[in-house]
């Protein structure tokens, strides 16, 4: 037996006697490499063979030693890439032998004569060296290596959902553009790379730019993707027909124009790859309504395209970055979607080892930015700190538990949460808390003209934040035993509410913002005194009216904007938001044809105009985020505080929309939850799937006669009709 324990400053490809181990790509992945970088472990048994055996490994510069972020700084965590090995053997006799890398391995140029992150890949046929890794001694220009120093105690292994290229997309068609220029169109946006098989000749070149969108014209739009070429190149050496794609580069596109190629293209010379962390599917949706089908597809393609080793923000552009407001946004969603766990739990870890000695949380993680107050007006007040971006260190793992019951990540991550509240205590001035540059209601629909930052105020926003986490906080604390620190935080979160409702509501109970995003966070997270909660829903209902039923949020705002509703008794409220099918609205983008999640709601306007190209995203999961409310209200499919990670749930699905059916599953780590609800006539249709071990709490929504119980003895208790059941499927009729 055999194992390689690999991993690389930069990004590789390991190989054994020619071929490449593994089906891993992006390798080993990003994290803060300074403070944690991953390894990968391989059986490498059936690699090896009789005699001798050759090893070796590609590199790329990859987020190492590429151009990222914002700044487009080079060489953020080293100048040099470099590959390390630890082959163990096991022989039948019993004695093992291990085989590292060392100063008497060899290095040569490789036919990659150009990768990166944003830019692409160019691949020159004529440097390949035959045999490279899998003869004793290949020809070709070879030198000696230098070892590169690191620290080797942050070195782990890597647990889980590690990048492959998932999803195979044949190109649809192939078109000109009225510019005349030749197109692929892979009918759905997504993140990846396409692999081209060609016949050609010595000197000719592939060559393709991959782009997301046409313009109104119908032309090739690149504005948008700044300034990352997201180019992929080959260059042949001999007549043959290659097999080809990049390898340490990858592109958000739907489209690729074709620059150069040897003959005619056709559809079957292309096929693209997804390519982002392999996670098991862990939930779905159908109803009566394409529209809302095709809404649940373009998010769970959101998080297609933004799972790629760390969530990011975006896959096209030259950004790509580990936004931590993105991620809090949407990490509800993901787990509905995915089995997230593995994914986030690493991320954590790094945005843990990412803080700032005081606790501030970067904007980013891994925070590439670290140090950088200049070259992008982002950072001018620097790098960390943001209200709802920064939450992600406590809201994150309380999603964890809740969607997977597993304490062990709160424990994890006890120190990280704790120093950011203690972060927003230390720079609260009497509980009200706002710092340095905030991004608020970031893209809302209220903001000036041109602007990108909505019109809530950055300390109504700021400090029901500093509310909404410190309250999970004590709740956390309490979980894991921790007692004191339950009671002190408890105490400091009723000190911010009470701060809160005296700043934020005037003497009759108004917001003295007046914005849909003010109520929405006043009433989700609990801030709204008994007294007002009336008139805040009123409120709500009036600001909504004002625009025509429309909504104007933007990142804080929209994710809980259907939850402030559907639990204020405006569940019509919540569904008539949801399925408004004009501008501004979720169902305006998929009518526009979107397959994934736009940044903006404007991204593509009604006019057929388009954002501004400096941030115009058609791949930004973040309001996705109306997924949850999907699974969790329209659906039913909640977990319970009390029992997390499904062991008791509770099954609610809100009736409305005008559906005549929504059918559902949920894979919790205890099995599977299913909802099915179905109109006929004046009757409800509900049948519920409770997997073993667990149970649920079955609530009908609006029931005046319970017809069929399966069994269940259904009350009615504080206005609500329900019933528990133990596992099994059961079908209801009220
Ligand atoms: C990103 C966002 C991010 C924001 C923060 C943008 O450039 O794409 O999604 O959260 O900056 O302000």
């Amino acid at each position: 037996a055999a194992y390689a324990f690999t991993t690389a400053l930069g990004l590789y490809n390991f190989y054994l006697n020619g071929a490449k181990v593994g089906d891993d790509e992006m390798t080993p992945g990003w994290t803060s490499y300074r403070k944690h970088l991953l390894y990968q472990t391989y059986d490498v048994t059936h690699s090896l063979k009789p005699g001798v055996n050759a090893a070796g490994a590609m590199l790329g510069a990859g987020w190492y030693k590429g151009v990222m972020g914002l700044t487009k700084a080079r060489c953020n965590y080293g100048d040099r890439t470099a590959f390390a090995m630890q082959m163990v053997l096991y022989y039948e006799d019993g004695t093992a032998e291990t085989v590292t890398t060392g100063p008497d391995w060899i290095g040569a140029d490789s036919p990659i004569v150009f990768s990166e992150i944003y830019d692409g890949e160019t691949y020159d046929a004529s440097l390949e060296i035959p045999g490279w890794a899998s003869e004793e001694h290949p020809g070709g220009d070879w030198r000696p290596v230098e070892t590169v120093p690191w620290d080797i105690s942050v070195l782990r292994a890597q647990s889980g959902s590690r990048v492959r290229m998932v999803d195979r997309m044949p190109a649809r068609r192939i078109f000109t553009t009225p510019k005349g220029e030749t197109v692929i169109d892979f009918g759905q946006n997504m993140t990846g790379r396409i692999h081209v098989s060609a016949y050609g000749k010595p000197g000719d070149v592939i060559e393709l730019r991959c782009f997301e969108v046409l313009d109104a014209r119908g032309n090739v739009y690149l504005a948008n993707l700044r300034a990352a070429k997201t180019t992929m190149k080959y260059v042949f050496a001999k007549e043959e027909t290659v097999s080809w794609h990049p390898r340490f580069t990858y592109m958000g596109f739907r489209y690729a124009v074709i620059r150069s190629f040897p003959g005619t293209p056709k559809t079957e010379n292309f096929t693209a790859y997804t390519l982002h962390s392999a996670m098991e599917p862990a939930g779905s949706i159908t109803c009566s309504n394409p529209l809302l089908n095709q809404l649940h597809h373009n998010y769970l393609w959101g998080l297609k395209g933004n799972f790629l080793d760390v969530p990011t923000d975006c896959p096209q552009r030259d950004e790509r970055l580990g936004w931590t407001g993105d991620a809090q946004i949407f990490c509800r969603t993901a787990c509905y979607l995915m089995n997230a766990y593995p994914f986030y739990s690493k991320w954590l870890v790094d945005v843990a080892a990412d803080q700032t000695p005081e606790g501030g949380v970067p904007h980013v993680v891994p925070n590439i930015e670290k140090g950088r107050t200049d070259g992008n007006w982002l950072l001018r007040q620097g790098p960390d700190s943001a209200a709802a971006w920064a939450d992600v260190a406590v809201i994150l793992p309380w999603t964890l538990y809740l969607m997977y019951g597993d304490k062990a990540v709160l424990r994890r991550q006890y120190g990280s949460m704790k120093a950011w509240i203690d972060f927003m205590k230390k720079h609260s001035k009497d509980y009200i808390w706002n710092y340095k540059l905030q991004f608020g209601d970031w893209v809302a629909l209220d903001a000036k003209e041109g602007s990108y930052f909505g019109a809530t105020p950055n300390d109504l926003t700021c400090t029901a934040y500093f509310a909404y986490s410190t309250g999970l906080f004590a709740k956390m604390a309490e979980v894991i035993g921790k007692q004191e620190d339950a009671q002190e935080y408890r105490a400091l979160y009723k000190h911010i509410v009470k701060k809160y409702q005296d700043t934020f509501f005037d003497r009759d109970g108004n917001l003295t913002a007046q914005t849909q995003t003010a109520h929405i966070v006043s009433l989700y997270f609990g801030l709204t005194p008994e007294p007002y909660r009336n008139r805040t829903v009123e409120g709500l209902k009036r600001l909504l009216a004002k625009e025509n039923g429309h909504l104007v949020t933007g990142f804080v705002g929209t994710p809980y904007f259907c939850h402030a509703l559907s639990r204020n008794g405006c569940v019509k409220e919540a569904y008539d938001l949801l399925l408004k099918e004009d501008f501004p609205s979720w169902l305006y983008q998929v009518k526009k044809g979107a397959t994934t999640i736009w940044e903006h709601w404007d991204g593509l306007k009604p006019d057929g105009s388009m954002w501004s190209p400096d941030m115009n995203s058609f791949n930004h999961y973040a309001y996705g985020a109306i997924g949850e409310w999907m699974y969790r209200v329209m659906a039913g499919l909640e977990t319970d505080e009390q029992a997390p990670g499904f062991r008791h749930a509770v099954l609610y699905p809100r009736i409305g929309g005008g559906l005549s059916f929504v059918d559902a599953c949920h894979r919790s780590v205890y099995g599977d939850f299913g909802v099915r609800w179905e109109i006929a006539g004046d009757e409800v249709v509900l049948t519920v799937r409770i997997p073993a071990n667990t149970s649920a709490c079955v609530r009908l929504d609006g029931a005046e006669t319970v017809l069929e119980n399966d069994g269940l003895a259904f009350r009615t208790r504080n206005g609500l009709c329900e019933a528990e059941a133990g596992s099994g499927t059961y079908r209801i009729r009220y």
